[in-house]
């Protein structure tokens, strides 16, 4: 499937709005191949060079229903930093991820969120959880796992596992107080 800024569903098209199925493993070759190339368009999209000639915007994650396609597979390449500040790298294709528990002590990015299928600017913190556990089968390892993500790799994979739901990062957005800071939370 060629996925790109064009062929990417954005809002408001109500597509975008609609649930995500559970998909049936093993795979099917259809469904492997829309998650690899849901994996490849992250991965070129931070690739200066790739993204000018293909017109692919930037991202850290892009979920089925964003190319159409209401089944639960998302896509998430992620660089951080662990607990010692050493770098860490992430990359996950998730198929059926589902949050098993999440930290009450709650995230959120001090920029705010961005999201390919949103073109306009929404301004405000999206509060979520700190820590989340996620198990999933993850089509690059070729097994079950199991992720244990806080910091910028929890809010990443909450915002891609609400695509499932058709929720999209804004609608978190307090609209009378898009900017009150939240007592002990993470600031990222
Ligand atoms: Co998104």
């Amino acid at each position: 499937m060629l996925i790109n800024n064009e062929t990417i569903i954005k809002d408001p098209n109500p597509i975008i709005r609609e649930k995500s199925e559970p998909v049936s493993l093993p795979l099917s070759a259809e469904d492997e191949k829309l998650l690899r190339d849901l994996f490849q368009y992250v991965k070129d999209s931070t690739d200066e060079e790739k993204a000018k000639e293909f017109d692919l915007r930037p991202a850290v994650g892009i979920s089925a229903i964003q190319v159409g396609v209401k089944k639960q597979l998302t896509a998430v390449i992620v660089d951080d930093r662990d607990k010692n500040d050493a770098p860490e790298h992430y990359e996950f294709m998730l198929v059926n991820p589902k949050i098993v528990s999440s930290s009450v002590q709650k995230a959120y990015l001090s920029s705010g969120e961005g999201c390919l299928s949103v073109v306009q600017d929404h301004e405000g913190y999206v509060v979520r959880s700190a820590r989340v556990t996620v198990k999933a089968f993850d089509l690059l390892q070729n097994k079950n796992i199991t992720i244990r993500a806080r910091g910028y790799l929890a809010i990443v994979l909450q915002h891609e596992l609400d695509h499932f739901k058709g929720t999209l990062f804004y609608d978190y957005i307090d609209p009378k107080h898009p900017n009150k800071e939240v007592p002990g939370a993470l600031v990222i």
